[in-house]
């Protein structure tokens, strides 16, 4: 009896110090949530205004349905606006391509830019595909650079349609089924809390195409990306 109210108390000791670590942790957390923008290096506007300019390049060269010629000349004009960004180019390099099944979509994709806010990649299909978009942590604009993309969220009847030059933007928490018409790509930037996007970018490869070789080099593509944007001091 006597050493029982010791063990009470110590017991309601250590769920106080739980609690107040939860509570802590709650609070850091919706802090580092509602100011999540202060961490993006880029902005919509500028990236936009990089495609534009390359679309309108490979207008004036006759050129505009030639996929390679659009990313090249997009690559290069990011590189411009954003010299500091350490930003991957080397799209031509196959190694630097995964495969990417998620939502039922199958694709491809090229990683610009991945850090624990933000992520800029070429992504679409040389054959087009349909799917559901997730539902995401964070706003995801989506640029069209070949090709055209359809949308619709449950309950429209009719689709949203998306050709060269323009942006689908997918707010945080919007869900969607979408499909790509044929040959399309578009330069995809997302910004908000990039981890808990990782899961539903790689459960299809786990649970359905056991491709153990796009899961590894995924993740490798963007490990090695994230750290060295964090050791670059970019979040
Ligand atoms: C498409 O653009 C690339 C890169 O500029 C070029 O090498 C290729 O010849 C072009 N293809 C066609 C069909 O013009």
């Amino acid at each position: 009896m006597a050493k029982a109210k010791p063990a009470q108390q110590s017991s309601f000791g250590k769920w106080a110090v739980i609690g107040a670590v939860l509570v802590a942790l709650y609070a850091l957390c919706s802090y580092l949530d509602a100011n999540v923008d202060k961490f993006f290096a880029m902005t919509p506007d500028a990236l936009n205004a990089a495609v534009q300019t390359s679309l309108t390049t490979a207008r004036m060269a006759g050129q505009e349905k030639n996929s390679t010629y659009v990313v090249d000349t997009l690559l290069g004009n990011l590189v411009k606006t954003y010299p500091d960004l350490d930003l991957q180019t080397h799209f031509r390099n196959k190694d630097e391509w995964v495969f990417n099944n998620a939502g039922g979509a199958m694709g491809s994709m090229f990683i610009i830019h991945a850090s624990i806010t933000e992520y800029l990649i070429i992504f679409g299909s040389a054959v087009g595909t349909e799917g559901h978009t997730g539902r995401h942590t964070a706003d995801d604009y989506f640029h069209i650079l070949t090709g055209q993309q359809r949308c619709y969220a449950a309950g429209d009847l009719s689709p949203l349609i998306y050709n060269p030059g323009d942006v689908n933007l997918m707010e945080r928490g919007v869900v969607r089924q979408y499909m790509m018409e044929g040959e399309t790509w578009a330069l995809e930037y997302a910004a908000g809390w990039i981890p808990p996007m990782l899961p539903f970018g790689l459960a299809d490869m786990m649970s359905s195409t056991l491709d153990y070789v796009s899961f590894y080099h995924t993740c490798r593509i963007t490990a090695r990306e994230m750290i060295k944007n964090l050791l670059r001091g970019k979040i």
